[in-house]
Order: C-alpha cells, then sequence, then structure tokens
C-alpha cells in the first residue's frame, strides 16, 4: 500500500514537471560572469559625448558610414528582432547583446534571483538613452571600455584615451558565443555559437578536401595560402569553473580576418594613412558574402547502372571557419535537385535542408545538425531512366535567414525577402 501511494505521488510529480518544462517561458541563453551586466559608461570623457555613434562620426566620417549600412547598427530596430523579442515576451536577456551599453537599458541590473542569471534586479535607469538604444550594436558597444577606446595600436595621438586590444577577436567573443552548462541543456553549440564553431572543426585539414572541390575553391577570405586556413581555430575554446564558454587565446578564430577586410586609409581627416579595417560585417543578409563560404560543382558521373544516368552536386564550406549557416538556429541552405521536361515542368524533385534541429522542451537537446561543417564536402545525387521525357537537370541552393511556418508562427511580416538563391545550374541530358 505505502509503495502504491510513493510511486503514484512520484508519478503526479514527474507529470507536474514535465507540464512546466513545457510551458513555462523559455530559457535558451546562459550569460557568463562578463555579458550578464551591461557595459559600465559611468567614466566617459567629455569628449566622447553620449557615446552615439554620430559623436565618433564627427571625426570618424567612414567608419561610421559603413557602420550604418550593417545589421549591426540595426541589432534594436530590425524589425525580425523587434518580432521575435516580442513574441518571447520582451525577455530581459536579449538586452545583453543587442544593446549591451548601460545607457541603451531602460532599467539598471541590481543583480539577479537566479543562479543562471536570467531573472534580474531591474531599477529605472535614469541614464537611459533610446536614441542610443536605437542604434544597436554601436561604436562603443565594441570600443568603449572602462573610460577608454580600444583599439589595435594603442599609440594613436587621439583626443580620447585609448588601450591597445593585444588581438581585435577579443572583441566579437562577447555576443557571439552564449556560452554555459545548465543543468537542462544538452547542447554542442549554444544559439548563436559561432565562436564555438570555429572550434569544432579545427582538426580538419583543407588537404583532406576532395580534388573535386579544391579545383573550384574560391579565392579564400582569410588569405590565398591555403597553409594560413588550418590555422583557423587552432588555439581552442575551453570551459570555465561554472562552465563557461572561454577563448584563452582569440588570435586563430578568424573573424575580424574574414568579416572586417584590411583597407589602407586614414582613421580621421587628413590623418595617417595606416592599416586599417572594414567595418561591413556581411554575413546571412548578404548574398554575395553567402556565396563566399560555398564551394559547388554540378556535374555527372560514370555511371554503373544501365538505364540510369546520375547526377551529382558536390558542396564544401571552404570559406567560412565556422558551420555553414552559422548563427541562429533558423537559418538554413535549401539543396534541391530536380529533373525537368522540355517546358521546364517538374517531372522529380529531391530536397535537403541543411539547418540546426534544437528540440527545445521540455529539455533544451540537439537532435540533429544536417549543415555544412567547414572543408568536409557533401554529395547529393539524382539518378535519370534513359528512357523518360526527361530533358535536363537542374541544381539549385537558396539560403533562408528563416522558415517560413516560423515566420508566420512569430507574425513577421517581412519587407525584404527571408530567402534567396546562392546557387542555380541547368544540365541538358543531349
Ligand atoms: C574629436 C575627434 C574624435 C572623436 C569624437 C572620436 N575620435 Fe577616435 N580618434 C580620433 C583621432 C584623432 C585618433 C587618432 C588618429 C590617428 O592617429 O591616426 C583616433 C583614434 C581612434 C581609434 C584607434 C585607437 C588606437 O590607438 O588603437 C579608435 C578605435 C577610435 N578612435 C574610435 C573612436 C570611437 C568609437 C569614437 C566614438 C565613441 C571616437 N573614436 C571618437 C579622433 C576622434
Ligand atoms: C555587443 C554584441 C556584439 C559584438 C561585440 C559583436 N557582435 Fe556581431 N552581431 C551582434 C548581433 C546582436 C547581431 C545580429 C543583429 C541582428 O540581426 O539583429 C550580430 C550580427 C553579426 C553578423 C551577421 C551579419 C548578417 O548579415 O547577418 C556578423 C557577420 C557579425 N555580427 C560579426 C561580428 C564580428 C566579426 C565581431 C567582432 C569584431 C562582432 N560581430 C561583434 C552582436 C555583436
Ligand atoms: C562589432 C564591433 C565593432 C563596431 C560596432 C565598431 N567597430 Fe571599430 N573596430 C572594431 C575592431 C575589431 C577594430 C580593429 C580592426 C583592426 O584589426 O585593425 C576596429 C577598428 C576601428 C578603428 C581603427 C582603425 C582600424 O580599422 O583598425 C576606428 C577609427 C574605428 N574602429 C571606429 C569605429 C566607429 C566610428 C564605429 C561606429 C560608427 C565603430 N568603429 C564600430 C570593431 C568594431
Ligand atoms: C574563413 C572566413 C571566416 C571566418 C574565420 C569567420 N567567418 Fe563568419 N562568415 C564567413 C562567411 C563566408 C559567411 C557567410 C556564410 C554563412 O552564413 O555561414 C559568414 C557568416 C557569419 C555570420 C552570419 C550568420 C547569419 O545568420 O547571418 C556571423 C554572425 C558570423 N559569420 C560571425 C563570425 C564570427 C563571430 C567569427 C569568429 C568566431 C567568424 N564569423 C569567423 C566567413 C568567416
Ligand atoms: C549572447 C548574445 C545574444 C543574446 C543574449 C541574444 N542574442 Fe540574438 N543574436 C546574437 C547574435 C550574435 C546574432 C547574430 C547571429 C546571426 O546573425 O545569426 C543574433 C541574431 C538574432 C536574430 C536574427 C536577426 C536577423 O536579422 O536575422 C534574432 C531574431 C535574435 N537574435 C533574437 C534574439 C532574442 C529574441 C533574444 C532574447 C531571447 C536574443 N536574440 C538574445 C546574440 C545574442
Amino acid at each position: 500500500m505505502r509503495t502504491k501511494t510513493i510511486v503514484i505521488g512520484l508519478s503526479i510529480a514527474l507529470v507536474i514537471f514535465l507540464g512546466w518544462r513545457l510551458i513555462r517561458p523559455m530559457n535558451v541563453f546562459v550569460l557568463n560572469e562578463q555579458a550578464a551586466w551591461p557595459v559600465d559608461t559611468s567614466e566617459v570623457p567629455a569628449v566622447l559625448g553620449g557615446l552615439s555613434a554620430k559623436e565618433c562620426a564627427a571625426c570618424h566620417q567612414d567608419f561610421y558610414n559603413e557602420w550604418q549600412t550593417t545589421i549591426h547598427s540595426q541589432a534594436w530596430t530590425d524589425p525580425y528582432f523587434q518580432t521575435d523579442w516580442q513574441f518571447d515576451s520582451k525577455q530581459h536577456v536579449c538586452r545583453a547583446c543587442h544593446t549591451p551599453l548601460d545607457r541603451q537599458q531602460p532599467h539598471t541590473v541590481l543583480g539577479y534571483r537566479d543562479k543562471d542569471k536570467w531573472d534580474p534586479i531591474l531599477e529605472d535607469n535614469p541614464n537611459f538613452d533610446m536614441s542610443l538604444q536605437h542604434e544597436g550594436v554601436t561604436c562603443a558597444a565594441c570600443h568603449y571600455r572602462d573610460g577608454k577606446i580600444v583599439g589595435v595600436y594603442g599609440n594613436t595621438n587621439a583626443p580620447h584615451p585609448v588601450k591597445k586590444l593585444d588581438d581585435p577577436n577579443q572583441v566579437c567573443v562577447r555576443c557571439h558565443v552564449a556560452g554555459g552548462d545548465k543543468w537542462d541543456n544538452f547542447v554542442r553549440f549554444p544559439p548563436c555559437g559561432t565562436v564555438a564553431e570555429v572550434d569544432a572543426t579545427s582538426d580538419i585539414q583543407i588537404s583532406e578536401i576532395d580534388s573535386n572541390i579544391l579545383d573550384s575553391l574560391k579565392p579564400l577570405l582569410l588569405d590565398k595560402d591555403i597553409s594560413k586556413q588550418n590555422e583557423i581555430g587552432k588555439r581552442v575554446v575551453t570551459r570555465g569553473s561554472t562552465g563557461e564558454t572561454v577563448v584563452p587565446d582569440t588570435a586563430s578564430l578568424g573573424c575580424v580576418q574574414c568579416h572586417m577586410p584590411v583597407v589602407k586609409r586614414a582613421l580621421v581627416k587628413d590623418g595617417k594613412i595606416r592599416k586599417t579595417r572594414h567595418h561591413y560585417w556581411r554575413g546571412g543578409h548578404d548574398p554575395q558574402m553567402v556565396k563566399k563560404s560555398l564551394s559547388i560543382k554540378f556535374y555527372e558521373r560514370v555511371s554503373s547502372k544501365n538505364n540510369k544516368r546520375i547526377f551529382s552536386l558536390t558542396l564544401a564550406n571552404t570559406g567560412a571557419g565556422h558551420y555553414a549557416p552559422t548563427g541562429t538556429p533558423d537559418r538554413y541552405f535549401l539543396v534541391t535537385l530536380r529533373i525537368l521536361d522540355k517546358d521546364k515542368n517538374v517531372i522529380t524533385e529531391d530536397a535537403n535542408k541543411l539547418i540546426r534541429t534544437v528540440m527545445w522542451r521540455p529539455f533544451i537537446i540537439d537532435l540533429k545538425d544536417t549543415r555544412l561543417p567547414r572543408w568536409q564536402p557533401r554529395t547529393y545525387n539524382i539518378e535519370v531512366p534513359t528512357n523518360s521525357h526527361a530533358y535536363s537537370v537542374e541544381a539549385v541552393i537558396s539560403y533562408h535567414l528563416l522558415d517560413e511556418n516560423r515566420r508566420k508562427r512569430i507574425n513577421y511580416n517581412n519587407k525584404s525577402p527571408i530567402f534567396y538563391d546562392v546557387f542555380q545550374q541547368e544540365i541538358e541530358l543531349n
């Protein structure tokens, strides 16, 4: 009798627990000690005024013009972000990376109620600056630390105090990985965890790639010297004492090398010409950049089958240091192979999604990852029966910022397309 009561009691507890896990607010991000606190801007030197990008523009116009075209400058106003944020009940945690400066946030974080630093104790922020909030990842989000402007020279004759960055990639880590172990979290990479992905494939050497693909290698973004590509991710990411992701040596991450190409110019009007870097950070919103990640070949195979011809599409991520696609788990490639008749009607179609699939409830678990790790070629085949009325075969690769179903679910009324083609080729059979 007692055992029976205990079993029933435990079963009810389990059902309640799982039920709660299914409906509770989603806590996806685990912030490390640094990211959990907004950047303290209490010691801004007068020359930087209110820290707005426009103030930097007074002297660094070119940098401002470039930044304005980027998604960093829209990290708060971006309609997709805004819709998603509202759908996610306006969680505080999103501000940590989309508006990281204290004055970009309407509330001051006094502390956290929980160990995961997800449930903050907030107070109204008298220094809140809404126009700065609208600048998202603004200049100061990357450049302002402890009353100084960080840069790679450290010895320029600037009117503001400067501090030397040992390595420019240090800047990216704060937001492009939200590492952290949590008991209910079993993912290989955190969401938006690009930094961790660079590490995951660092042991694969470029020389291992199929020669088919090597022929068509894109001029590599990082360096024309292939051996340098092998340096990416060499000095690995580790886990800190509280489970957070730590990058002891950021130099081999390559983020800046690929996303901020070198350009010789002056920092200020009539200033000294220096080696600088473009401030464009192109990614998933730019078809040209996405194309750069892939080497692709569509060709006919020697077929051993009598009444069939076989066509293959081989593709490899040779241009990105992380997975392709990377970033939010919403992104994916769709690889479609089709057999067409003379009027371009589809006779057969085979579509494959290259996507990371995460189960969010009741526990956070990576179910599947069909994206392209760096330098691992993948081949898709389509067989054409020789006696059919097939006229041609076609391969199309499209890039998707998010899935149509999700767009509908969060009610995001996009003004710009949420997907586009990055490759299309048709081969006629005769
Ligand atoms: C009043 C003009 C002025 C303003 C305002 C200004 N800067 Fe500068 N900054 C300079 C000058 C001058 C240099 C040095 C140029 C040189 O020596 O080539 C400089 C240097 C820099 C450097 C290189 C530092 C190094 O030594 O590595 C960075 C980065 C920088 N500024 C960022 C910013 C940012 C971000 C803002 C706005 C928050 C800003 N600056 C506002 C004039 C200004
Ligand atoms: C303060 C946080 C923060 C820092 C620091 C930061 N990023 Fe970002 N980055 C973001 C956010 C947030 C987005 C997404 C904005 C959006 O789409 O709403 C983003 C987007 C991007 C994109 C995607 C562009 C696209 O078209 O989708 C690239 C590439 C990128 N960042 C590269 C970098 C690099 C390289 C560095 C280091 C130099 C860096 N970021 C530093 C927060 C940051
Ligand atoms: C996402 C992070 C990020 C943002 C936002 C950002 N920068 Fe930078 N900036 C960097 C990095 C990283 C470097 C160092 C590049 C290098 O290695 O030379 C840099 C370098 C500079 C330099 C020195 C020249 C150079 O290229 O090294 C100036 C000046 C500068 N930034 C100004 C600005 C201004 C002005 C803004 C806003 C309009 C801005 N930055 C926004 C990351 C950022
Ligand atoms: C060898 C070059 C290379 C290196 C190194 C590299 N990237 Fe990329 N990155 C690319 C290319 C090419 C793309 C476009 C294809 C894609 O989205 O995967 C891209 C895309 C991105 C995106 C866009 C994701 C989206 O959803 O829009 C982000 C964010 C990003 N990179 C951040 C980083 C960060 C952070 C690092 C360093 C940890 C880094 N990248 C290192 C080449 C590189
Ligand atoms: C640890 C830092 C971090 C936190 C916290 C964070 N983000 Fe982001 N977010 C990023 C980065 C980095 C990117 C760029 C990666 C990419 O482009 O795929 C991004 C991109 C996005 C995008 C894609 C925007 C676009 O234009 O395609 C959306 C939507 C988004 N975040 C929503 C959220 C929401 C909602 C929250 C809070 C629940 C949140 N983010 C919390 C770092 C963060």
